[in-house]
């Protein structure tokens, strides 16, 4: 076949700071996915790409260019509104389990395809997977069948999905071009634009334990998926919160089933339900409900009952027991005080070395493994106090999560204790918010 254009002027282009041709990006990108433009070749665009930018309308074809190359859902034929959440990850976020029955009880359809962890931050699909019984993988029909009768599903994300993007997204991870923003934007929202919902609220965390570590460069990347959203006609807005410290008390997979189980209870720590609460608030609103409040769907049970039929519909058992670390060691304040930091990356990565989270794909997790804060920033505490329990299958593993705890990046430790009050602000911007 005839290919229409050159892969070496396409790269030539992008590298001396010229704007790409819609035509150049839809070849592209295809090309790449057919292989007929080679890694080394895509390799040095991505390069060029991160160093020169690119303008909207080149990441919003390129980002068409991405979701071209495999299916796209459609639940237009739904009786309600649908809208999903994306979070660009971070330390003890759980907060799609409780965020999903409690919208889908609020009347709203949440279709969400989930991915599991890679590094210290868990991934959705390892969580829920310590769930005796549930099953990640749904057929699209299954999916349909299921939102039609529970209003809310979380499940794996095909590989039918943006294809192009499991291949570029490998390529970047190994030539130092992840963190180019359209390339990040054009990934996280060519999956979602395909997955079909009508409402996408954007969770961009920034701080230590968070892929954007500074406040501009996450407002960048959050307006950057905001209007690629809002361009491919899915209503989308994006809230910019806190990822200094963990959020929650539980940090590991059955853990923070645990804690979310809580939260749909009517408790749970005040900073998850505060960050579940505000989420809803923005998916119901950008599918155009205000009347009603989600904060009285946790209070009054409808929230549980929703998450209970959304397990017991993929196979799990709401009541089943949950699995336990079978060792767990405590960490204790070695002086009275206050804690003035408890740094979110040196917890993640102490979680994910007790076998919370995996160093390679095929790694497998353990569903009791993590870190339990029984103290958390701000808390009061005395010499002696516990301030948290470190659980794992592995008592080799033990030294390696404690050593991540006081390794922290200024080399004082995870966790710092001082004098006087800590101010926590969890919600730090709203980008294109309708509420
Ligand atoms: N998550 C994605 O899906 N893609 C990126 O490029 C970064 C984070």
């Amino acid at each position: 076949m005839t290919e229409r254009h050159d892969a070496v002027d396409v790269i030539r282009t992008k590298r001396d700071g010229g704007v790409l041709a819609a035509d150049q990006i839809a070849w592209v990108v295809d090309a790449y996915t057919r292989g007929v433009v080679a890694d080394e070749q895509m390799s040095s665009l991505a390069m060029a790409i991160l160093q020169r930018g690119m303008t909207r309308e080149e990441i919003a074809q390129w980002t068409q260019a991405m979701i071209n190359t495999g299916e796209t859902l459609d639940f237009s034929d739904l009786d309600r509104p649908t809208a999903d959440k994306h979070s660009t990850g971070g330390v003890g976020d759980k907060i799609t389990l409780p965020l999903a029955p409690l919208v889908a009880a609020c009347g709203v359809a949440v279709p969400q395809l989930s991915g599991r962890g890679l590094g210290h931050t868990g991934g959705t699909l390892d969580k829920l997977e310590s769930i005796p019984g549930w099953r990640a993988d749904l057929t699209n029909e299954e999916m349909h069948a299921q939102l039609r009768a529970v209003g809310a599903v979380v499940c794996a994300a095909g590989t039918g999905l943006a294809p192009a993007d499991k291949k570029l997204y490998a390529l970047r991870d190994v030539t130092g071009t992840v963190e180019a923003i359209p390339l990040i934007a054009s990934s996280i929202m060519s999956k979602k634009i395909a997955e079909g919902t009508g409402v996408l609220v954007l969770d961009v965390k920034v701080g230590t334990g968070a892929f954007m570590k500074d406040l501009e460069q996450a407002r960048d990347l959050a307006r950057t998926m905001v209007n690629l959203g809002n361009d491919a006609g899915v209503t989308t807005s994006a809230l910019l919160t806190d990822m200094s410290t963990p959020l929650g008390r539980a940090i590991g997979n059955a853990l923070e089933v645990t804690e979310s189980v809580e939260v749909l209870a009517g408790g749970g720590p005040a900073d998850v339900v505060e960050l579940t609460v505000e989420l809803a608030r923005e998916m119901l609103a950008g599918a155009g409900i205000k009347d009603i409040d989600p904060a009285d769907a946790l209070k009054d049970g409808r929230a549980m009952d929703s998450w209970r039929a959304m397990i017991s519909a993929q196979g799990g058992d709401p009541d089943a027991p949950l699995a336990q670390g079978k060792h767990v060691e405590e960490v204790r304040a070695e002086s009275d005080g206050v804690i003035t930091s408890l740094d979110a990356l040196g917890v993640g990565v102490a979680a994910w070395r007790l076998g919370a989270g995996r160093a390679r794909k095929e790694d497998k997790v353990q569903a009791g493994a993590g870190v339990l804060l029984h103290k958390v920033l701000g808390d009061k505490v005395n010499k002696g106090d516990v301030i948290m329990t470190l659980h794992t299958d592995t008592p080799a593993r033990m030294s390696r999560g404690l050593d991540a705890l006081s390794e922290a990046l200024d080399g004082t430790g995870a966790v710092s204790i001082g004098s006087g009050d800590v101010d926590r602000q969890i919600i730090l911007d709203r980008i294109g918010t309708a509420t």
